[in-house]
């Protein structure tokens, strides 16, 4: 059976001021009726699988605790990391753990904050990965890229896997523009939805083969972790001491078993404003309004108002959100650079 993994330890920053050091993407409800995080879970439903196993950090665990109880789900556990250390060792405490209850167990990682419209379309690419994994596969989810977007992973498609997926031949995560153009002319390419299937034993091999003192320092962090309610609190000065990396530079651009089996689900990762704005509801002048906003003559424009009633005159393309301590208006264009806004409120604390 599946082990459904959970990364929830990103901050969001690109999502300022709605999303914050205390309240990141993940916990808010930006595309749903419930949080981004609850909406993982829901789609879970049709699987037939595992008690979850969610990743956190020690700072969200009332807010992960609660958002689970009220998807009616008593039997997660949730791990809580002192510090980030990216998704590497995030996803490598969960094989450990895996491991110890099934050696055979396969775990289905998710990120805590994606959109998929198309539940049913998931679920078949599961189905499909599955079987890869079962034949000792690290297996990702592609999605047909549109644009040469460089947030992303480019995983060249190589030989066919019957008809449930292929070989990767190349993954590059996160190429500059120019090489992410290239790799999107030449029509071979999908984007890694960061997305994965895989045994728990298959992955700690190749993270062992690439970053050993990663697995030994997750290793050493479980060895001395304490029960709390449901929370497993990893022991903070082992976890401090583990090398920071993401699965997709530490495991998937290097190892010789990587699959990727394509995905037309209506994914997204909500990774800025303007990723936003494009799945939202729009109005016949292209605006996507959220709260007490009023608008004349305005085009094209995501408009959040939290707070207080937001007004536009005779602008287009842009981004407005009204919180109640912070106002972002950017350009619809250049919402990549609220990130340069959080670093520079971070430096000045
Ligand atoms: N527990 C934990 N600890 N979770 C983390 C940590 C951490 O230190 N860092 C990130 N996460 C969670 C985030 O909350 C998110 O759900 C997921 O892991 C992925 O991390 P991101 O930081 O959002 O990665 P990314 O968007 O830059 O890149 C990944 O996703 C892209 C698609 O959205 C990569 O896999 C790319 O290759 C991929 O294209
Ligand atoms: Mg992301």
């Amino acid at each position: 059976m599946i082990t459904p993994v959970i990364m929830a330890g990103g901050s969001g920053s690109r999502l300022w001021p709605l999303s914050r050091q205390l309240r990141p993407k993940q916990f808010l409800p930006l595309t749903g009726e419930g949080s981004m995080l609850q909406e993982t879970l829901k789609r879970l439903a049709p699987l037939e699988h595992r008690a979850p196993l969610l990743i956190c950090n020690e700072e969200h665990r009332f807010l992960v605790a609660e958002q689970v109880r009220q998807q009616g789900i008593s039997d997660a556990r949730i791990l809580l990391e002192p510090e980030g250390r990216n998704t590497a060792p995030a996803i490598a405490l969960a094989a450990l753990q895996a491991v110890e209850e099934d050696p055979e167990a396969l775990l289905l990682v998710l990120a805590a904050d994606h959109l998929i419209r198309d539940v049913a379309q998931f679920h078949e690419g599961v189905g499909h990965a599955r079987q890869l994994a079962e034949q000792g596969q690290l297996v990702t989810f592609g999605v047909v890229p549109t644009h040469a977007e460089t947030g992303y992973g480019y995983i060249q498609r190589g030989e066919g896997q019957g008809d449930v997926g292929f070989r990767v031949k190349r993954f590059v995560e996160k190429p500059d523009q120019v090489t992410a153009e290239d790799y999107l002319a030449t029509g071979d390419y999908y984007w890694n939805s960061g997305m994965f299937l895989f045994s728990a034993k298959r992955y700690l091999e190749e993270l062992e083969r690439f970053q050993p003192a990663m697995v030994e320092a997750c290793r050493a962090a479980l060895a001395g972790a304490s029960e709390d309610l449901d929370f497993t609190r990893l022991d903070a000065e082992a976890f401090r001491a583990c090398p920071a990396d993401s699965v997709d530079y530490a495991v998937m651009e290097r190892t010789e078993h990587a699959s990727v089996v394509p995905l037309d689900a209506g994914w997204s990762d909500i990774g800025s404003w303007s990723a936003l704005w494009e799945v939202s509801e729009r109005d016949g002048q292209g605006n996507a309004c959220h709260g007490d906003v009023m608008l004349h003559d305005s085009h094209n424009l995501l408009v959040h108002a939290d707070h207080r009633l937001v007004a536009t005159v005779g602008v287009e393309d842009l981004v407005v959100v009204e919180t109640k301590d912070a106002v972002l208006v950017a350009r619809k264009d250049r919402v990549q650079e609220v990130k340069q806004i959080v670093s520079r409120l971070k430096a000045e604390g």
